[in-house]
């Protein structure tokens, strides 16, 4: 594919003529995305404009379904309704029509936040934020001019395609646990025990830090305050909004996940705050419904890059599916002006292994994408080199020793654009100006499978680690994957061309 500058494009074209080039009737901005070599081809992501979070993710009667945080209005954060896709194996989706909108004088006028789906009495629920504008004593989001009440509300399925949903007028939850000054009240998660319902709900304290607070339920209608199911520590940091000091906790998610036969059971925490989205495993006690974290008390990134506010179900077979938002790293003019923003990352499949360690490897269903692979053998000092013909191409690289350094770099005509780099003897992973080191991974042969969509880079280390990487200058035909190993034994390198989830890249 020839890759189309999108403002050349437009500024060359009327409409019409537009229809003439690309006969299946989109419009000129249509046809520029489609045609946008920076938009992911493999990733789901709404026909345009802005999306972030992932909200109730849900199988149906034969159906996954993933909603999420959209503006249907511009590519920028805003006015959020919550957008639909549908699929029958994770990877391809039919976009479906808006699932979730404002109520005018509703108690989510101004926004329908994040949530969670249920099946409720057999019936699918949605329990999510509602925003609306309210006096500063009443508001639970107060920054600069802002003020913002947030309450949680229910939404019950009326068809089995979740295209109709009938909102409960009244919150099941209108204020926050009294006596609490609260940093925010937002993104319900709940889940059921086998004496009722219980939900958590992101929050924190001023001063105090971030913390998930913790409700009962029998009919998820009438919920009532336990006590906070996790809580962090004052951070000493200062910021307008108390998401970026840590004070806030945005989207839990709650859950029980096995181990390696032999190991004890765990409890699995995740939230977001100061752009990561953290993970900590624990004890919960179902008896007195407290959470323990593991004793290193260590909160550790779902991934180091850009991703952000995941959230989690269980597939029919019993696997724990994590979906995550994808974000921009350009400047907003930019993003504004390509028409999209934002994309999911692909299902990641949790598990735990021996030492309590969370993982997480990219679901196998995502391989039905592949076509045919390139093989080669790299050993100490030699290279892999391919020149891309286009962006979208899965990367597997197997060590069969610790080498000493592994780099794989994107080139785009003769300038680097995006490094990726192992450090065996430190077992450190470095991309650009970030170095984290790889649980687990000196002395250990290093595996890296890299998924490269367009603009998005989602890379996977030895399924310990994850990084989200977005790089604005590639280009097809003139991008070159390099793959270098210095020092002893040598790596195996797989490359597939990945094929695109939708015909015309408006994912449906
Ligand atoms: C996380 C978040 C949530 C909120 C939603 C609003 O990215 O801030 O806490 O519900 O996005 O779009």
């Amino acid at each position: 594919m020839v890759a189309i500058d999108r403002r050349s494009f437009l500024a060359g074209l009327t409409c019409a003529a537009a229809h003439r080039a690309f006969p299946s009737a989109l419009s000129a901005a249509a046809f520029a995305r489609a045609h946008d070599p920076l938009r992911p081809w493999y990733h789901l992501l709404p026909p345009h404009n802005w999306m972030n979070d992932p909200n109730g993710p849900i199988w149906w009667k034969g159906k996954y379904h993933l909603f999420y945080q959209l503006n249907p209005h511009a590519a920028v954060w805003g006015d959020m309704h919550w957008g639909h896709a549908v699929s029958t194996d994770m990877v391809h989706w039919d976009d479906q029509p808006i699932a979730l909108a404002p109520t005018p004088g509703g108690a989510d006028s101004e926004g329908c936040f994040s949530g969670s789906a249920v099946v409720f009495d057999g019936v699918p629920t949605f329990i999510y934020t509602g925003v609306q504008n309210a006096p500063r004593a009443q508001s639970t989001i107060r920054d600069g001019d802002n003020h913002l009440r947030e309450t949680q509300l229910l939404a019950t399925a009326e068809d089995d395609n979740l295209l109709h949903w009938k909102k409960r007028a009244e919150p099941v939850l209108a204020t926050p646990p009294e006596g609490m000054d609260v940093t925010g009240f937002r993104d319900p998660c709940p889940w059921k025990e086998e004496d009722g319902w219980y939900l958590g709900v992101g929050s924190g304290e001023r001063g105090k830090g971030g913390c998930v607070l913790l409700y009962r339920s029998q009919y998820l209608r009438h919920l009532e305050y336990l006590h906070k199911l996790a809580e962090g520590t004052p951070s000493g940091k200062e910021a307008a909004n108390p998401v970026d000091s840590g004070e806030m906790w945005e989207c839990p998610d709650f859950f029980p996940l096995a181990g390696p036969p032999g190991t004890s059971p765990h409890h699995v925490l995740l939230y977001s705050t100061e752009g990561k989205s953290l993970w900590t495993t624990g004890h919960y006690d179902t008896k007195a419904h407290r959470y323990t974290a593991d004793p290193t008390g260590k909160a550790w990134p779902l991934d180091h890059g850009a991703y952000y506010a995941p959230t989690s179900f269980l597939a029919p077979e019993g696997r724990r599916i994590l979906w995550g938002w994808i974000q921009e790293t350009r400047p907003p003019a930019q993003y504004a002006a390509a028409g999209w923003a934002g994309a999911m990352s692909l299902p990641r499949v949790l598990s735990l292994d021996a030492s309590g360690r969370l993982n997480l490897t990219p679901a196998k269903e995502v391989e039905a994408l592949r076509s045919l692979a390139l093989r080669a053998q790299i050993h100490a000092h030699s290279s892999f080199r391919h020149k891309l013909r286009h962006l979208r191409r899965e990367i597997q690289i197997i060590a069969d020793s610790p080498p000493s350094t592994l780099t794989v770099r994107l080139v785009v005509t003769g300038t680097e654009a995006w490094k990726l780099q192992f450090n065996g003897a430190a077992g450190t992973v470095t991309c650009s100006d970030l170095t984290f080191t790889a649980a687990g991974s000196v002395d250990r042969p290093p595996e890296l499978r890299i998924f490269v969509d367009g603009s998005v880079i989602e890379s996977f280390f030895n399924a310990t680690d994850a990084l989200t990487s977005r790089v604005y200058t590639v280009q097809p035909h003139a991008t070159e994957l390099i793959v270098e190993l210095s020092g002893p034994g040598s790596a195996e390198v797989q490359s597939w061309p990945m094929r695109a989830i939708s015909p015309d890249r408006m994912t449906g």
